[in-house]
């Protein structure tokens, strides 16, 4: 199973069901396995370059929480398994693609703790085998002969690369408010949780509809929970370099709220902000100023409420183990340190 998920903190927020990262992945060892194995067997291609670049990333560990959500809800419903085994590592796959492009247009330079694939290989490589990645999830999920899973699937990164775009075309603007930080933040990361949630629409209606809230939920807080970790301080466990978001002009939602409690903030952002963003030393003060002005506890806060939301929206699946596992991701997703 992937390293990254053993940086996850077990220490439970109250009311929420209590399994610990192991104890969930426990629940679904085979099938994650399952998973596992597909996605190796994705990776292949007579373009021996493909499974090499494919591998530095997907090798690299990473937490496997959507192939886990499509999973866990698929047993907490009696969803066809080997649906959910396609759409987790069809998920998976498209996560993938997202991530080699998404370090192409952010710059990114260290993923999953391993230097990002455009450092190694090059941005070119990188853009193309994060479309081989997303030919193949496309590939994965028609094989199951579901439309509604192939539909649902084009409209959630349909949703993805809208977020992405209406992200870069907002940075850089110091006015951003958190209407659109939270537009962005559904779009790019919650589409796809809820399709992962959702088992790619198989679900009956009133099910389906639960599990889309939940995922959209859980989405929301864990990307504010992925922002709140870009606002260390220093050397972080993430695997991947903090500060950036500032760097690269992005207001997320801790700076957002910091400027809510001292608008002064929000001036001194405006000067700052240059054509690419904020050069690092300003972006430096500028999070010592929103870790004072309480923002990084106000979008933690605001994380873990939207987190007892998606666990409330549990209520209505059947109890079981993997309905309290579904509930304790949702925790894990904002007591997360990678
Ligand atoms: C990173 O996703 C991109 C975001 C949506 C924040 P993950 O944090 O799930 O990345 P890995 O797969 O565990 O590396
Ligand atoms: C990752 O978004 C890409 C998508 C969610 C589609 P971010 O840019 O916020 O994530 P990291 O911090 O680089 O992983
Ligand atoms: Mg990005
Ligand atoms: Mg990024």
């Amino acid at each position: 199973m992937s390293g990254a998920a053993l940086h996850w903190r077990d220490n439970p927020a109250p009311g929420t069901p209590r399994l610990s990262a192991a104890e969930v992945l426990a629940l679904v060892r085979d099938p994650m396995q399952a998973v596992e194995t597909r996605l190796l067997a994705q990776m292949e291609s007579p373009m021996g370059r493909i499974p090499e670049v494919g591998g530095h990333l997907l090798g690299a560990g990473g937490k496997r929480l959507r192939p886990l959500l499509a999973v866990l809800a698929c047993r907490a419903t009696d969803a066809p398994l080997n649906v959910a085994i396609a759409v987790g590592c069809a998920a998976e796959l498209i996560h993938t693609a997202t991530l080699f492009h998404d370090d192409v247009v952010d710059g990114g330079v260290v993923r999953r703790g391993r230097p990002a694939a455009r450092m190694v290989y090059g941005n070119g490589i990188a853009v193309l085998v994060g479309d081989f990645c997303l030919a193949r999830g496309l590939g994965t999920v028609s094989a199951t002969g579901s439309l509604i899973a192939v539909e649902s699937l084009a409209a959630a990164v349909t949703e993805m690369a809208e977020g992405e775009v209406a992200q870069l075309e907002g940075a850089g603007d110091p006015a951003a408010t958190t209407d659109s930080y939270f537009d962005v933040i559904d779009r790019k990361t919650g589409s796809l949780m809820a399709w992962c949630a959702r088992v790619g629409g198989v679900l009956p209606g009133p099910l389906d509809a639960t599990l889309a809230r939940y995922g959209r939920l859980l989405g929301r807080a864990f990307q504010i929970t992925d922002d709140v970790l870009d606002c260390a301080d220093d050397e972080t466990a993430s695997g991947k370099s903090p500060g950036r978001d500032l760097q690269e002009g992005k207001l997320t939602l801790p700076v957002l709220l910091a400027c809510e409690a001292r608008p002064a903030l929000r001036d001194d952002i405006r000067s700052a902000m240059g054509d690419s963003g904020l050069s690092a030393e300003d972006a430096a003060r500028i999070l010592r100023a929103t870790r004072a002005a309480g923002g990084i506890d106000r979008a933690r806060a605001e994380a873990m409420a939207l987190a007892r939301n998606a666990v409330a929206e549990l209520q209505a699946v059947p109890p079981s183990s993997f309905r309290d596992a579904l509930a304790s991701l949702a925790r894990l997703s904002v007591e997360r340190v990678a």
